[in-house]
């Protein structure tokens, strides 16, 4: 029997209905409700095209929501408890919409050295002076974590001024900061918090350890609900407080998304809403104790296992095995995992109770793949996280003079261009950042090793942009 929903998905409800009704489309799309397709198409997706609507009347419109897409919201709205609006256009287009809401061109935002690449693309543009905070780095695994209220303090009083603090929590292995802590201590100084929990959507159980932000006095929290829920890929929400300007905030999110959002991307949000809400305790309950067996089961045949504050990430220690090549033999036998690095891997747990017999199989196959996987050589840098001072400034780098030069050239000199290990997606050189002796060594291992990086193409060849410092 499916569950019973305290809000059904009326956005869905809707769509079907209009499918239902075989309309003439004299409308964009230009599949015009799937007609418009022969039989190369597969027939699931032939299926799921009539879905793919627009603006009609009675579709509401999500730059200006006053029916059936302002209902969604709000009972999205009630279960964060705050204003929250559907993203389209994934976390990257809150994260951006936050700052521009909250910081205007030229001023002060502390950010978390660890943000994703569309908080430093959204600094760049939007010409904001960012104050780094270095997170805390993990002992042991060495993997960054998240920024404490003491690092936040230090850079307040440093570099005062700033007009946010731009955090991320959780990070993508899963650990969380002390928003509570943190909001506390911000909230009198009218600074609000701005936090992209990109992985978080799914964190909203009173008796969960640590919940979304947005329970614990964040000012707006980004969430792709794609990640973590049930939705499509680029489905994602913003929930806000009355601290942010909503004025700016909307003037923003109808600027930089799409003005054709995708119904598709609309009604599995709705439906992720509604998944979500419809999660009993008992549910909640089973769900973590299945995921609480598998990393049992993990160590009992032997694999070192981190989990993060989030009980849905779980990290495999390989050393001194290579994780790359265990990730390698993984996919050889059907098992496609979040993120490989040389001495983890991260594995992203589904939101639902993972059945016995499913965690033997994978266990079996885990093993199997792990026996095949050499050993880390010595010269193979393990967990590299940039080594900056605790709080820095970035420089701002816009109309300066720039020489392409060596790796070896650059070191010491200002990078202007930004270079990013994929996933996670997280700078390992930032544009404005000084370049250092351990950034080239490592950058030059990861082209031999064929790490796959966004970078401009002479990068690959061994060459970057700097800023020609005039004194
Ligand atoms: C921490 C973090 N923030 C933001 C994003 C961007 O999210 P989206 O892909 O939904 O735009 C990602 C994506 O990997 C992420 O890991």
């Amino acid at each position: 029997m499916a569950p019973s929903r305290k809000n059904p998905f009326t956005f869905l409800e809707v769509l079907e209905q209009h499918v239902r009704e075989h309309r003439v489309s004299f409308h964009v799309p230009g599949h015009h409700n799937g007609t418009v397709i022969d039989e190369t198409l597969p027939s699931a997706f032939a299926k799921v095209m009539p879905y793919d609507l627009t603006e009609l009347a009675h579709l509401d419109d999500l730059h200006d929501a006053s029916g059936i897409i302002e209902q969604a919201e709000q009972s999205l709205s009630a279960l964060y408890a705050s204003n929250s609006k559907w993203l389209v256009n994934g976390s990257t287009v809150g994260n951006w919409s936050m700052l521009a809401a909250t910081v205007k061109r030229g001023e002060r935002v502390y950010v978390q050295r660890n943000s994703h690449k569309s908080v430093w693309n959204a600094i760049e543009w939007l010409g904001l002076k960012p104050i780094l905070l270095t997170p805390t780095i993990e002992r042991g695994t060495g993997i960054p974590t998240v920024v404490t209220q003491k690092t936040i303090e230090q850079a307040i009083q440093s570099y005062p001024g700033g007009k946010a603090v731009m955090l991320t929590s959780p990070t993508y292995y899963g650990d969380m900061a002390d928003i509570r802590t943190i909001s506390e201590y911000l909230s009198p100084l009218e600074i609000p918090l701005l936090v992209d929990e990109a992985h978080g959507a799914h964190l909203i159980h009173p008796q969960l350890p640590r919940r979304s932000a947005i329970f614990e006095g964040a000012s707006a929290v980004v969430q792709s609900a794609h990640k973590t829920l049930p939705a499509l890929t680029m489905g994602a929400w913003i929930h806000y407080k009355e601290d942010i300007n909503e004025t700016r905030l909307n003037h923003a999110l109808s600027s930089f998304q799409t003005s054709s959002p995708s119904y598709l991307i609309m009604a599995s949000l709705d439906y992720a809403r509604s998944y979500l809400e419809s999660l009993t305790d008992e549910v909640w309950s089973a769900i973590q104790k299945s995921h609480a067996h598998f990393v049992l089961d993990l160590k009992r045949a032997g694999f070192v296992v981190k989990v993060g504050d989030d009980f849905t990430k779980v990290t495999i220690l390989t050393y001194p095995k290579n994780g790359l090549i265990f990730s390698q033999h993984l996919a050889s036998i059907g098992i496609d995992i979040e993120l490989a690095a040389v001495d983890h891997v991260l594995l992203c747990l589904p939101l639902r109770e993972i059945k016995k017999q499913e965690i033997e199989h994978w266990i079996k196959l885990i093993k199997k793949a792990s026996t095949h996987v050499p050993i880390i050589e010595d010269d193979e840098t393990i967990f590299p996280f940039p080594q900056t001072e605790p709080i820095s400034e970035l420089c701002t780098v816009t109309d300066m003079r720039v020489q392409r030069v060596l790796f070896e050239q650059s070191i010491g000199s200002i990078s202007a261009e930004t270079v990013i290990p994929y996933p996670p997606g997280i700078p390992w050189i930032l544009k404005g950042e000084r370049i250092t002796k351990e950034k080239i060594r490592v950058l030059r291992e990861w082209i031999s090793l064929g790490r796959k990086l966004q970078a401009s193409k002479h990068v690959m060849i061994e060459q970057i942009d700097v800023i020609v410092e005039e004194f």
